[in-house]
């Protein structure tokens, strides 16, 4: 009997260590296959801000496989030949990801976006050019609005399926045995559900006006997306803005109305309304994206200044410019009045006090907080460094070009053409109209809402003389 007892006990612990091991086997492979985290590490800071993680993959990232070849199935609901860049993304020669993309392994391999992918521009010197990628810069022809809305209507067709996928990323890549059950019943239709919600999830953008390149609306999504706040009618479509130069900037107001006084912040909840998550956050890559905006320098304007005329133009700033926007200006960084300033109210209308005061108490109970976000009743004087390259301007970029800017409101276009990089040193902006501005941008009508191009109309008094020497001084900031 004994002998017997202890047979079936030695049975009955193998099978329970082979139940464990399989167990843990199973554990492991979900674990490698699902939630392995592979870090990504660039040396150079500028390489780091391009295409380091900023914490999106986790919660918004798109497995890798399936982001490479949706472009591929889906030719007809881009808006022309070229795959992404047809949106206005940029793709570095020789670089696996276009500028603004992360790929990593959580897991599988997906991608996310980094905070270049809105502050990166391009620009020509001519249309023969080869585009010059100016990393910090606001992005002048990213279309993020067509790339949500592109990755939502992939989801929504009846191509996208495991047959479809996985046939067209054999072009690419032989999936192993394993991934390929992963791809085709996890993550193909997970994906799909995924996209699918977050259509639901902007389904609010579509009553309101498009963003066209170089614009988002950046807070609602936050306001209703992510603090969870009630749907209102307000739209807060506005012009990206440039990163550089930070250090220069300290004691700024940030953000268009600068509902932000703390830069660890802004960059902090840049992240968070780009996808990173409470857990995800990665606070020392930030940093690093931080010390980055820091120290850059604006870049040069890349036409000849004539320097006399410049010279002629730093007195008329100095009359009629400085006192908001030098450096040491009394009122440079400071919020004016909506009143005063006279420019279109929708983007600050769209933040409110409620918006601050949840987003102030987002982090409670984390080591990274929030406690600088605010509501304001104005727009940041900015301060101007690297202007040539932040057109259109205003908030809203509503003004293509400065020698527009200092024209008064009536005079300034009605109608151009946001998103084409070929620079016209003329008018000092990009090229807004024309047969390729048109064939290529996104037709920007000053009628619809939100998108007035009134107010800012210091300068506007000016003789042309004056006027071109100003300009010729705003050339070289
Ligand atoms: C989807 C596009 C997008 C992404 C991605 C993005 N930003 Fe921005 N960012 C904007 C826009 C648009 C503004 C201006 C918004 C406003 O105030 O209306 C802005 C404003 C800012 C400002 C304020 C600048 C100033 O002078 O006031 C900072 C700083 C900033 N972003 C940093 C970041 C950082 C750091 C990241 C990445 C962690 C990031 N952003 C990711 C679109 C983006
Ligand atoms: C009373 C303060 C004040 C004065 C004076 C002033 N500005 Fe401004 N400026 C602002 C404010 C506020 C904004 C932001 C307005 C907005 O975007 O709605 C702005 C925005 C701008 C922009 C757009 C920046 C961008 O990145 O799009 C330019 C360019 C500019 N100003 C140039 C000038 C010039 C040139 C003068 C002198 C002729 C001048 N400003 C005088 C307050 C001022």
């Amino acid at each position: 009997m004994t002998i017997l007892k202890n047979k079936i006990g030695r049975v009955i612990t193998s099978i329970v260590l082979i139940v464990i091991l399989l167990a843990g086997v199973v554990g492991y492979v979900g674990w490698y296959n699902l939630f392995r985290e592979v870090p990504t590490y660039y040396e150079s800071p500028e390489e780091h801000f391009k295409y380091g993680s900023i914490g999106t993959e986790e919660a918004q990232g798109v497995p890798y496989w399936i982001w490479l070849v949706l472009p591929r199935i889906f030719p007809d609901k881009l808006p022309g030949p070229g795959g992404y860049t047809s949106l206005g993304i940029t793709w570095e020669e020789g670089k696996e990801m276009p500028v603004g993309f992360t790929k990593k392994t959580i897991g599988f391999p997906r991608v996310g976006i980094t905070c270049a992918v809105c502050h990166t521009a391009t620009y020509r010197k001519t249309e023969k050019d080869k585009p010059i990628i100016v990393a910090a810069a606001p992005a002048n022809k990213f279309d993020s609005q067509g790339y949500l809305r592109f990755l939502s209507a992939t989801a929504g067709d009846a191509r996208f399926t495991a047959d479809y996928i996985l046939d067209e990323i054999k072009y690419n890549y032989n999936l192993s045995w394993l991934e390929n059950l992963l791809y085709r019943y996890v993550l193909i239709p997970q994906t799909k559900k995924a996209l699918l919600q977050q259509k639901e999830d902007y389904s609010w953008t579509d009553s309101r006006p498009n963003w066209g390149p170089g614009r988002i609306d950046p807070f609602n999504p936050v306001k209703f997306n992510t603090l969870k706040l009630p749907k209102d009618n307000t739209i807060g479509n506005s012009d990206m803005m440039p990163l550089w130069n930070q250090k220069m900037h300290k004691g700024f107001a940030l953000h268009w109305d600068g509902l932000e006084t703390s830069l660890t912040e802004t960059v902090q909840t840049g992240a968070i309304g780009d996808g990173a998550t409470k857990k995800s956050l990665p606070v020392a890559d930030l940093q690093r994206v931080e010390d980055f905006i820091q120290e850059l320098q604006p870049p040069k304007y890349p036409f000849a200044i004539d320097e006399q005329v410049a010279a002629k133009g730093s007195q008329i700033f100095a009359n009629t410019c400085a006192s908001c926007h030098a450096f040491g200006g009394e009122r440079t960084g400071t919020v004016i009045p909506v009143e005063e300033v006279g420019t279109d109210r929708h983007r600050l209308d769209m933040w409110t006090q409620e918006g601050a005061d949840t987003y102030n108490h987002f982090g409670d109970g984390y080591p990274w907080d929030f406690k600088n976000l605010r509501k304001t009743n104005g727009y940041v004087s900015v301060s101007l460094d690297g202007l040539w390259l932040r057109a259109p301007y205003l908030h809203n970029g509503s003004v293509p070009s400065l020698q527009d800017l200092l024209e008064k409101p009536e005079n300034r276009p009605q109608v151009f053409y946001r998103g084409y990089d070929v620079y016209d040193p003329k008018k000092v902006g990009f090229i807004t109209e024309g047969d390729e501005a048109k064939a290529i941008g996104f037709k920007y009508d000053t009628k619809v809402t939100a998108n007035s191009n009134q107010g800012h109309i210091y300068g506007t008094d000016l003789s042309d003389e004056n006027k071109k020497a100003l300009i010729e001084y705003l050339k070289s900031l």
